[in-house]
């Protein structure tokens, strides 16, 4: 895989989105739009990049950072404007191929950068267009051909003529360059266009004005080439992007229920004989073993799931959950969390920052926090670490086989030693030793015959 560089151009304000966020963090089956194009530049060799930002741009920088480099442009004054603000990044990669993207064209893929950056190469050219042929050609930019069927310039629709705008085959506004003729064109941009507009496209015509080669690479599948520009368009995208990933899912042997109620991120793994019952959002990079069941109404966000796993309409995030658990309904899994293989998380459980070890159990009714449970320790209903002073959080160690009953406070900082046993309604505020019998709480008071005397009733 031959290496390269990139730009993205993500500095538009698209105003059609109508939103205080910027466009390219709006998320596609919960994976913002920019994301997706730096996963396909990634996957396709580029191994460095610059993000041209401009509207709403510390969003943009925050979620991006640590990631690529920046270049800030300050007013849209066009997209070879965008690119003149990422000079000094082409300066530095002046013997390299960098590809130039939009940042809101999400289903692109590595395959189709991989084959035009090696057409590119192959060719020996200055610039590579990535065209595609359109039924309906109106908005986009034409590619203008001479009679020697070379490239002779890029054409946007409001400057084109009535012949020009016949042209079926157009520029996806993404390219190839090499970096010095790319910089060497920019210096020859104008803005005596419809738009006043520095335009990009018009580098290419520079480039081969001065004898530069300028090729092209034809996608064949234009719904990769799809642009957002506003809700709805995303969620057309949306139902493309299903497609693409929830087929390939199913042909791997994942049954899911309902497309249509169905979110599942790019960077989700699910394994064979695992079924995705409706209403259920999988985010992040889940990984899920073989033959679970998962919702309805289940959401997991960068979970790791093992095999024979139920998951029902419950909630996990950032957290470890190992094979044949049961969770739900009604739990909620909060980051931070070890599930051991056999254990139960049963119903309306929440817990967070917790270890439990192998076949462990808090049925229902539960809060445990800061806590780590050993194996076959049985946490009973209503149950709840008290983990939290006002000010700081405390851990409540619960060693092997203790038998937790119900209804049992244990204020943190606290130890459960093994086999230990606590009666129901306790409050626990100090070590229970080894296989040791703990009772915290007042004896029970009886009156006899207190009713008849009470003023209370009649
Ligand atoms: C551009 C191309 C057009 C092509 C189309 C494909 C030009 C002049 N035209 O048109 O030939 O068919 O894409 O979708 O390039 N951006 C900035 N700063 C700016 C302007 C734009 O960062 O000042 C970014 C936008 O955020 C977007 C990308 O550049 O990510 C493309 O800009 P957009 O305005 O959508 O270009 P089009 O007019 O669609
Ligand atoms: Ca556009």
């Amino acid at each position: 895989m031959e290496k390269y560089s990139a730009i993205i151009l993500a500095g538009g304000k698209g105003t059609r989105m109508k939103s205080e966020k910027p466009k390219v963090l709006f998320e596609l089956l919960s994976k913002p739009l920019i994301d997706w194009v730096i996963t396909a530049l990634k996957e396709s060799g580029a191994d460095g990049f610059c993000t041209v930002v401009g509207y709403k741009r510390e969003q943009v920088r925050e979620h991006l950072s640590g990631q690529c480099e920046f270049a800030v442009q300050e007013e849209q004054l066009g997209t070879g404007h965008a690119v003149m603000m990422a000079r000094d990044f082409l300066k530095k990669h002046l013997n390299e191929s960098v590809a130039i993207l939009s940042g809101d064209v999400p289903l692109i893929t590595s395959d189709t950068l991989k084959s035009a950056h090696e057409r590119h190469k192959s060719a020996g050219a200055d610039a590579t267009i990535i065209t595609a042929r359109m039924k309906n050609p109106f908005g986009y930019g034409r590619i203008a051909r001479d009679s020697a069927g070379r490239v002779e310039k890029i054409v946007e629709q409001r400057d084109a003529t009535e012949e020009q705008k016949k042209i079926d085959e157009i520029n996806t506004g993404t390219y190839f360059f090499k970096a010095d003729a790319l910089l060497r064109a920019l210096d020859g941009l104008k803005t005596d266009n419809a738009q006043n507009e520095y335009y990009l496209t018009d580098a290419v015509s520079i480039i081969r004005d001065r004898g530069g080669v300028v090729e092209t690479y034809e996608v064949d599948d234009i719904t990769e080439m799809t642009g957002i520009n506003d809700r709805a368009q995303l969620y057309d995208v949306s139902l493309m992007a299903k497609e693409r990933i929830y087929t390939a899912l199913m042909k791997s042997g994942v049954t899911i229920m309902d497309k249509s109620s169905t979110v599942i991120s790019p960077d989700a793994e699910i394994a064979p004989d695992t079924v995705i019952m409706p209403s259920t959002v999988i985010k992040g990079k889940t990984k899920i073993g073989r033959g679970c069941v998962i919702g309805p109404n289940a959401v997991l966000e960068n979970v790791t799931l093992g095999e024979g796993v139920t998951f029902n309409a419950s909630q996990a995030y950032d957290s470890v959950i190992g094979n044949n658990v049961k969770v739900g309904p009604f739990s909620h899994i909060r980051p931070g969390c070890d599930i051991a293989d056999d254990c139960k998380v049963g119903a309306y459980v929440e817990i967070k920052k917790t270890k439990f070890g192998r076949g462990t159990k808090a049925p229902h009714l539960s809060y445990i926090g800061d806590a780590e449970l050993g194996s076959g320790v049985n946490f009973a209903c209503g149950c709840i670490t008290v983990n939290y002073d006002g000010k700081n959080k405390h851990r409540t160690v619960i060693k092997d086989k203790a038998f937790i009953g119900c209804n049992v406070n244990l204020v943190a900082p606290v130890t459960v030693e093994e086999g230990a046993y606590i009666a129901a309604g306790s409050t626990i505020t100090d070590t229970v030793p080894r296989r040791a019998l703990a009772i915290a709480r007042a004896r029970q008071s009886v009156k006899p015959g207190w009713r008849d005397r009470s003023k209370l009733e009649k």
